[in-house]
């Protein structure tokens, strides 16, 4: 896919000050940052613009605060960053004001400072133009580099590419490339898995996939739903009957158009869908399903045939665990497909949450040809939705 928005090589930042949109929203744990994949994954922006003189500031959120919280101080993210790039980087006690607007003013070629949490203010999220301008002060040009946050029409990530000249980061092109490709241009065969717990949440997803793919796997808690729609018993599983006829409507739009739909053949089934229930758990046909038992995950007849498709495609977008992934006894289906779409041989873009959790945990990363940084965001960018964050960028 061609990107046709500008990008930070069409800027000139030596000199200027640039104000640096990236996506630190990342998982903390006893006060340090646990998993610092979205800072690595700025790092390619920010060596950019350092090398070639300007002098910058760093503009994120962190969870979501009402107000003020020291919990979700970006001063974790801080110390992070600084032992990645190896010298210290410094957090402003804010994001916008007075005090703020002399630093940025002060800021010399190659220095680099990070604002704090740009959410402890409710104008962000209302993407308040007086806010926008308040975050502009002092700064000649704006970067956004944050997917994870570019379905979001906050105001340092929409509103202020309307004040500032706007450029688009090299993790925004990256991420904007490998997920509009496969929507565009997929080779073929395309497969697409989507996992996960509730099928509400992916019918928006599959309604935009089932057009492009060749073949179409689900699993997780939202297959039980495809189950029930097949005529199947689901014990007392994770379902939404309510959706029953819209997993009919996909399964006749997939098998119609003669393209593969995978649902499961076979289970497994636990009495409770936890840790306590790992003891008791066993494997069943999907005709089979204990009435007093849950589905937990895939079962091995099922990742066989799965094994099967994935060996035969070309291009394969993956979404959302096959199982309750957060209980080790039940991500065994997780962890089978991300080894499977590791060693595929074909072009492998995982997008979003628990299935680049599963990616990483297995070390399996750099196998893949994309990970996504986005969880909502590659989703609505999938859907085919317009992202307000890169909306907001001028054409190059
Ligand atoms: C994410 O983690 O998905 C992004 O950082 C966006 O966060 P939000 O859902 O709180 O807007």
């Amino acid at each position: 896919m061609t990107f046709k928005k500008r990008t930070v090589r069409d800027l000139d930042p030596k000199g200027k000050r640039v104000l640096v949109r990236v996506d630190f929203n990342v998982p903390l744990d006893k006060g340090a940052v646990a998993d610092d994949t979205r800072i690595r994954a700025a790092l390619p922006t920010i060596r950019l613009l350092q090398a070639r003189g300007g002098a910058l500031a760093l503009v994120s959120h962190l969870g979501r605060p009402k107000g003020r919280d020291a919990k979700l101080s970006l001063a974790p993210v801080a110390k992070r960053l600084g032992e990645l790039l190896g010298r210290e980087v410094p957090l402003m006690p804010d994001a916008v004001g007075q005090e703020i607007a002399r630093r940025v003013r002060a800021l010399e070629p190659g220095d680099l400072v990070l604002l704090e949490n740009v959410r402890f203010h409710r104008e962000e999220e209302e993407n308040d133009p007086a806010f926008a301008r308040a975050l502009a002060t002092g700064f000649d040009a704006y970067v956004n580099d944050a997917f994870g946050t570019a379905h979001r029409a906050h105001a340092s990530t929409e509103g202020i590419a309307r004040i500032l000249p706007a450029y688009a980061g090299l993790l925004l092109e990256k991420e904007l490339t490998a997920l509009g490709g496969i929507l565009e241009h997929p080779a073929k065969p395309f497969l697409a898995i989507i996992g996960g717990a509730k099928v509400s949440t992916k019918m928006d997803v599959l309604r935009s996939l089932v057009p492009r793919v060749d073949a179409l796997a689900i699993g997780g808690g939202m297959a039980n739903t495809f189950l029930l729609a097949a005529g199947h018993g689901v014990g007392r599983s994770l379902v939404e009957p309510e959706k029953e006829t819209e997993a009919r409507r996909v399964t006749d739009e997939v098998e119609g158009n003669g393209k593969t739909l995978l649902i499961p053949v076979d289970v497994v089934c636990a009495p409770s869908p936890d840790e306590d229930g790992a003891a008791a758990a066993g494997v069943f046909g999907v005709d089979d399903v204990p009435s007093g038992q849950a589905i937990v995950d895939v079962g091995p007849r099922t990742l066989e045939r799965y094994a099967g498709v994935i060996g035969r495609a070309k291009t394969i977008f993956w979404n959302g665990p096959l199982g309750v992934f957060e209980v080790p006894a039940f991500a065994n289906g997780t962890r089978r497909v991300a080894e499977l779409l590791a060693s595929s041989g074909a072009v492998t873009v995982v997008g979003g949450g628990e299935s680049v959790q599963a990616v990483e945990e297995a070390g399996l990363a750099e196998k893949m040809t994309h990970v996504s940084t986005g969880g909502g965001a590659s989703l609505e960018l999938i859907e085919g939705k317009t992202l307000p964050g890169v909306a907001a960028i001028p054409d190059r």
